[in-house]
């Protein structure tokens, strides 16, 4: 049974406990109800993916408690600290590009180099953080395609069963989620409108400020990132055996599988072979899936061959990320 607890100190710790642990915790912010992991934990951010359904893997985006807190996860120009500044807590999320010190796993990230931040205004979200002691990942409590939830209640009827804990905190504020600008380029570009405007944005940093709300998969202008982690090296699906130049990105045993003109999957070189999940499972493989794939995109392969990933549940996110990548040479 979901439970729904009235936020106290008691409850408090025991939320930071289960995040801490590699649970989810729905909580509330001033926008929307989030549906949170600790955003270090890999296997606890697939679950995200897992609770709500998601057919792919999208980036999400990681709450602090404070700027202090977010510090070390990325790059903050004078933008992004002016920025901080002013509107934070509140509703405005920029994407950053990572820190070589930064903690945030790569499925939060989708691979990306960048990442999205934000420090939410809602006393709850701030003591539930604070308490956890890391960042936390979340996208809105609801399953994939459903509204975005602004009450304890939404969140039980769409993700149900799904998540261990809600912690209620009445209606949500906005009702809306943040504003999402994308700070990674030297232009200053929204890419997800909220209460906080192009204008609200402008006026602090006396530059141009756009809008683009539907640039998926290409950079939006030089010096800006692809929206999704592609690897250079040509990917190979369903693969049941692997050709002598070719990498193996393997899922469970590879006790069957032949390299071809003879030899062993087991005694391939070090750098040619990454196993999601050797024992099979899907929300471990999902947490490896970027930096695998990145480990295998090194330039001495002439393609990853990628062995087949049961299409359920977060396998579906999987292969959608696979197909893409096998689809984009
Ligand atoms: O109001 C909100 O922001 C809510 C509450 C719970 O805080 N959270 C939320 O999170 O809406 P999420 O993870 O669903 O929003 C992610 C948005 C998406 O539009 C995603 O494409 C964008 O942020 N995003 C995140 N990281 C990105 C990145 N590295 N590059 C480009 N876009 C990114
Ligand atoms: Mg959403």
């Amino acid at each position: 049974m979901v439970r729904i607890l009235a936020p106290n100190d008691d409850v408090l710790t025991k939320a930071a406990a289960v995040l801490l642990d590699g649970g989810l915790v729905a909580f509330p912010t001033e926008t929307v109800y989030g549906l949170g992991a600790n955003a270090h934990d890999g296997v606890a951010v697939a679950r995200i993916f897992a609770a709500k359904g998601r057919p792919s893997f999208n980036p999400l985006i990681s709450h602090g408690d404070s700027l202090d807190m977010l510090r070390a996860e990325a790059v903050f120009d004078d933008r992004a600290l002016s920025l901080a500044d002013k509107f934070w807590p509140g509703p405005l999320t920029m994407i950053l590009p990572r820190a070589v010190t930064g903690k945030i796993c790569d499925l939060v990230c989708a691979g990306l180099p960048t990442v999205a931040l934000r420090v939410p205004n809602h006393p709850v979200a701030l003591a539930l953080i604070a308490a956890a002691g890391v960042p936390i990942a979340a996208p809105s409590a609801n399953a994939s395609g459903g509204l975005s939830p602004t009450s304890p209640r939404d969140v039980v009827e769409s993700l149900g069963e799904n998540i261990e804990m809600i912690i209620a905190g009445g209606a949500t504020q906005y009702g809306l989620e943040s504003t999402v600008v994308d700070l990674s380029g030297p232009d200053t570009v929204i890419v997800r409108p909220g209460a906080v405007t192009a204008e609200d944005i402008a006026d602090v940093l006396g530059c141009v400020v756009t809008y683009d709300l539907d640039a998926k998969e290409k950079p939006r202008s030089p010096g800006q990132l692809l929206r999704h982690y592609a690897p250079r090296t040509p990917v190979r699906l369903r693969a049941v055996d692997v050709a002598a130049g070719e990498a193996l990105l393997a899922f469970g045993s590879t006790k069957f599988m032949g390299v071809r003109g003879g030899g062993r999957v087991d005694d391939m070189a070090e750098d040619s072979l990454r196993n999601l999940s050797d024992k099979g499972d899907l929300l471990e493989a999902a947490a490896n899936l970027f930096a695998y794939l990145r480990a295998l995109d090194n330039g001495t392969h002439s393609a990853i061959a990628v062995m087949d990933i049961p299409n359920i549940g977060i396998g579906i996110a999987i292969n959608d990320r696979l197909k893409r990548a096998a689809d984009s040479q």
